[in-house]
């Protein structure tokens, strides 16, 4: 039990990506925070769970838990989870932001034509709401000496080829996060925290599943171009969390690992 005595907040948890990591993180000992804008979201994909929420399968699997329904665009409900988190399990040592997703129509997302609303729309989905966490977890990380955050970006975060140019908006927010996870990092390494992201390729949640089709992502042409020809799992993503909030990754901060079956390496 690597993370046993530890406590957790995993955002964008009530399914997908989040939940993974929500469930590892108990597998691995620690007390998990799961926090979410619809906290039964994992019922709109049809995605089923082990038990009536996140936070049940939580503790069915020994851990304390408590599920926080919040949309983290709003800088005054991230502090109140992590007051809500500190109240409940403990003060948090680990953040792990995957709150996001892209909404923006695909005919929509062309950098030409990009619209304003769009693009405020998903800078607040998917950088806000990890800004907003990860300063919400700071000050008491920071007077503790010691935690790990773990970011969500995108591999379209940092390679605008690798859906031909569309999702531009969505892709500029992700870059965001990449290059606030490297600030954040550099800032705050002298008080013991870490700070790192990880960047999925092709995940087939439930959401990616239902949509794939219509948005054109993760579907059969996609494989050809994913080098180990599989799409990836929420699981993968959960194993490759597992090393940033371990001691197994204590000299490496401020780095984003592309979590992508090689899909990087290909051209579009
Ligand atoms: N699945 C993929 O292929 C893929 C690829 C690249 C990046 N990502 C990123 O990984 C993360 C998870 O993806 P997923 O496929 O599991 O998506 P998902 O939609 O299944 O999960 C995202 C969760 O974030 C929550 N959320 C959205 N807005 C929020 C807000 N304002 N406040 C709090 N919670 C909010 C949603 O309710 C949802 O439960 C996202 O950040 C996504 O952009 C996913």
């Amino acid at each position: 039990m690597k993370l046993s005595g530890k406590v957790a907040i995993v955002t964008g948890a009530a399914r997908g990506i989040g939940r993974a990591c929500a469930l590892r993180l108990a597998e691995m000992g620690a007390d998990v925070a799961v926090s979410d804008i619809n906290l039964d979201g994992a019922a709109e994909y049809g995605e089923s769970l082990g038990a009536e929420t996140v936070a049940d399968e939580i503790v069915n699997i020994g851990r304390n838990s408590i599920g926080i329904q919040a949309d983290l665009t709003i800088p005054d409900a991230a502090i109140d989870m992590v007051a809500r988190t500190t109240e409940a399990l403990g003060a948090p040592d680990i953040l792990v932001n995957v709150a996001g997703g892209a909404f923006t129509p695909i005919e929509k997302s062309w950098a030409s034509i990009l619209a304003d609303d769009d693009l405020d729309r998903m800078l607040a989905v998917n950088l806000k709401t990890a800004i907003h966490a990860c300063q919400a977890v700071l000050p008491s990380m920071r007077e503790r000496g010691e935690g790990i955050i773990v970011n969500t970006a995108s591999m379209i975060g940092s390679n605008a080829g690798v859906r031909q140019g569309k999702l531009t908006d969505y892709g500029i927010a992700k870059t965001g996060v990449i290059q606030y996870t490297r600030f954040l990092a550099a800032e705050v390494g002298q008080y013991g925290i870490r700070v790192n992201a990880l960047s999925p390729g092709s995940i087939a949640t439930a959401r990616i599943v239902a949509l794939s089709s219509a948005r054109g992502i993760a579907t059969n042409d996609d494989l050809e171009k994913i080098a180990l020809r599989r799409l990836g799992t929420p699981e993968d993503m959960a194993s490759a969390m597992e090393f940033l909030v371990t001691d197994q990754s204590a000299y490496v901060t401020g780095q984003c690992i592309t979590v992508c079956g090689g899909r990087t390496l290909t051209p579009s």
